[in-house]
Order: structure tokens, then sequence, then C-alpha cells
């Protein structure tokens, strides 16, 4: 791990406890709840007993709903650089969804933590406002095109960050991260194109953004889809 994963679980142990009340991350009403859900199940189309790592999963926004999705059968591996994160992602999972849930905490950009049990073996990978904060993005993508079933699907969830949105002490972050405030949704796609996935969709959540309001249209939600193509 190098320096800046290390500065990023730092900061990422720091905040776990209060993040899912901090503007931007978590949920700030239940409409807000409400309009996710709904893009999330519009574009993913995931179903029981599917398999899916949620990458810098967090204290569990995305894994949980993720989770209700792929239950009864189905499996979530919930994976963060930050152990305090995880432990409250843990912790707020209710009895019947702890058994489909795993935790794997490490860099995503270390393909130990994932190959060989992984490979060629997942229908999901998600990654709910992580890749922005991700070093080498297109290594990251290669990585996930190994673990991917054919056919199966990458899905990004982020936004449009300014660099104003990167304050305190994430501010020193801006210019080691390349997706850190990218301003055009034509980034993400040509990334994974050069990792070997193929883009589905590239869209704004027009939703989420309308209950955002002004957040929704200075930093625009937004969801990528790209699949594996069989070999
Ligand atoms: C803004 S939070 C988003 C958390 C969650 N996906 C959500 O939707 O609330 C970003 C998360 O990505 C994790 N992260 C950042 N870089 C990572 C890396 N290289 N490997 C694994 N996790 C990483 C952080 O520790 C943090 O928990």
């Amino acid at each position: 791990m190098v320096e800046v994963e290390n500065v990023i679980q730092q900061l990422c142990d720091a905040e776990a406890f209060g993040y899912s009340q901090q503007e931007g991350h978590g949920f700030s009403s239940a409409a807000e709840e409400a309009s996710w859900i709904d893009e999330i199940r519009t574009s993913v189309g995931m179903n029981d007993g599917q398999t899916c790592i949620d990458v810098g999963a967090g204290t569990g926004i995305l894994t949980h709903l993720l989770a209700g999705l792929i239950a009864p059968s189905g499996r979530v591996v919930a994976q963060d650089l930050s152990g305090e994160s995880l432990a409250i992602n843990k912790s707020a999972l209710s009895s019947s969804m702890a058994t489909l849930v795993e935790f794997i905490q490490g860099d995503a950009h270390d393909e130990s933590l994932f190959l060989p049990r992984f490979a060629q073996s997942v229908d999901f990978i998600t990654a709910r406002q992580s890749v922005v904060l991700f070093r080498d993005p297109v290594r990251v993508f290669k990585l996930w095109r190994r673990l991917l079933k054919p056919c199966g699907k990458v899905v990004i969830l982020d936004a449009l960050w300014t660099r104003a949105s990167w304050s305190g002490d994430w501010e020193a972050l801006v210019d080691a991260l390349p997706l850190s405030c990218i301003q055009t949704l034509g980034t993400i796609p040509y990334l994974l194109k050069q990792a070997g996935l193929s883009v589905i969709e590239n869209r704004y959540l027009a939703r989420v953004n309308q209950v955002l309001g002004d957040e929704g249209i200075s930093c625009p939600r937004f969801i990528v889809v790209a699949e594996r193509t069989p070999d």
C-alpha cells in the first residue's frame, strides 16, 4: 500500500462513525434514499443468487441495499481500506442479511485480495463514490475484468465533484487522484474501455439529482454500467 492509500485509510477510519450523516455521503432524506433505490433497480437488474463485490463499501450504504437485491441465496463481498468503516457496515446488518455479506479489508489495487479466489466468478462489481479515490483506476478496472464472469457487470455510481468538494484534510489529495474532480461523463467510460470493458450505460441519475436540488446541479450524480464481453 502506498502513501495515498495510507492517508485515505486514516481519514476514512477517523470519519467512519459520522460518515452516513455527512452531506453528500449518507442519504439526507427518505426521498433521496428512495430515488437511489429506484435508479439502481432500473439500471442494475440484480437478482437472488448472484454474487457481487462492493468495492470501497465503507459503512454499507450501498452494501445493505445490494444484500436486499441478492437475498436470500446470493452473496455480497464488502471490501474497503478502512477497517473502522467495515466494522460499522457489519454491525448495521440485520441478522437475516448478515449471512449474505462477507467483509474483506484491503486496497482495491491489490490483486492478491481477490485472486485467485474470485477469478471469472462475479456477476457484479459495484463502487459508489469510491473510484474517485483510486490512485490508478485503469489498473483496478483491469483487475475487475479478471474477476467478472462473461457478461458480468461493473456498476459505478459517483458524482462530478468539484475541487471545492474536497475540503479540510481531504483537500491535499485532489491532485494525487486522477478522478477526484472530473467534469465530464466521458472520463470513466473512456478508462473502462482502456481496461477492456464495454460500456452499456452512462447517464446522470436524474431522479437522485432532482431530489438533491442545488447539490444535484453543482455535483450531479451519475451511473456507468460496463460489461465484460465474452472472450
Ligand atoms: C466516500 S466513501 C463511499 C462508501 C460507500 N461506497 C458508500 O456509498 O457510502 C469511499 C470509500 O472508499 C474506500 N476506499 C478508497 N480508496 C480505496 C481503495 N484503494 N481500496 C479500497 N477501498 C477504498 C474508503 O475507505 C471509503 O470507505
